[in-house]
């Protein structure tokens, strides 16, 4: 089947588009309203974009009405956000916390998860997540929707701070992400979380090569 989005009809039930890209992280943001209310939301829409320096971007739609979420906003009139890895374990909370509370409403305290402060920014860290990243917005992008509802601001932001919880750090130094488990989105209501691993050698890569591409950049004096 092809079909052209806006254009033509897919004459499918349901829209295949976001079961396409997938498994999709999810970034578990927590923010800071201008006045100082603390907010957490989970956006399937987040990626690593760059890592030298290190760089997320999380993307978040309008609410139907057309208003921005708190998310958006508070990031907008902040500049910052911690983003919480969210777990297999923490599923029924990450649920939880989308749901569209008064603006105002600390999702924190309204699911019962708890928070651990950020060293960097004020918003703050899902205390019991394996990994967190305090980070700087580098700049938005602002994309056009069709509907109040689907016009989009893609914020593309600096990690500068990262925290892993020492026990999530296995014996070869390495993040332990089979212990984590972390929580994805699949299309429609579906989830997935990565609960096995493989490796593979790019042809052609020599064994030094091999230990440069592991250590990833490390910037020189
Ligand atoms: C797993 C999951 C992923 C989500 N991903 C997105 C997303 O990528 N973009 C978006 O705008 N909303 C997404 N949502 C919906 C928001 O979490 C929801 O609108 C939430 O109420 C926003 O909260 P806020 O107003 O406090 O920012 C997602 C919800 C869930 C459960």
């Amino acid at each position: 089947m092809y079909y052209e989005p806006g254009r033509t009809p897919s004459n499918l039930p349901y829209n295949p588009f976001k079961s396409c890209v997938v498994p999709r992280p999810i970034g578990w943001i927590a923010t800071v309203s201008a006045d100082g209310r603390h907010n957490l939301a989970p956006f399937s829409q987040f990626q690593n974009v760059a890592y030298d320096p290190p760089m997320v971007m999380v993307s978040g739609n309008n609410r139907p009405d057309g208003t921005l979420k708190d998310t958006i906003r508070n990031i907008l009139d902040t500049g910052e956000f911690v983003w919480s890895m969210a777990t297999y374990a923490q599923r029924e909370q990450v649920s939880a916390s989308a749901q569209e509370f008064a603006p105002g409403v600390d999702e924190f305290e309204a699911v019962g998860i708890q928070s651990a402060p950020a060293n960097l920014v004020k918003a703050r860290r899902v205390a019991d997540s394996p990994a967190h990243f305090e980070c700087k917005v580098h700049q938005t992008v602002y994309l056009p929707g069709n509907t109040l509802e689907s016009h989009t601001h893609l914020i593309i932001a600096e990690v500068i701070g990262i925290h892993i919880a020492d026990d999530y750090i296995d014996a070869s130094g390495r993040f332990d992400v089979l212990r984590a488990r972390p929580l994805a989105r699949l299309g429609y209501l579906d989830y997935t979380s990565v609960d096995n691993a493989f490796e593979l050698l790019i042809p052609g890569f020599r064994p030094g090569q091999t230990v440069e591409y592991l250590k990833d950049s490390v910037r020189k004096p």
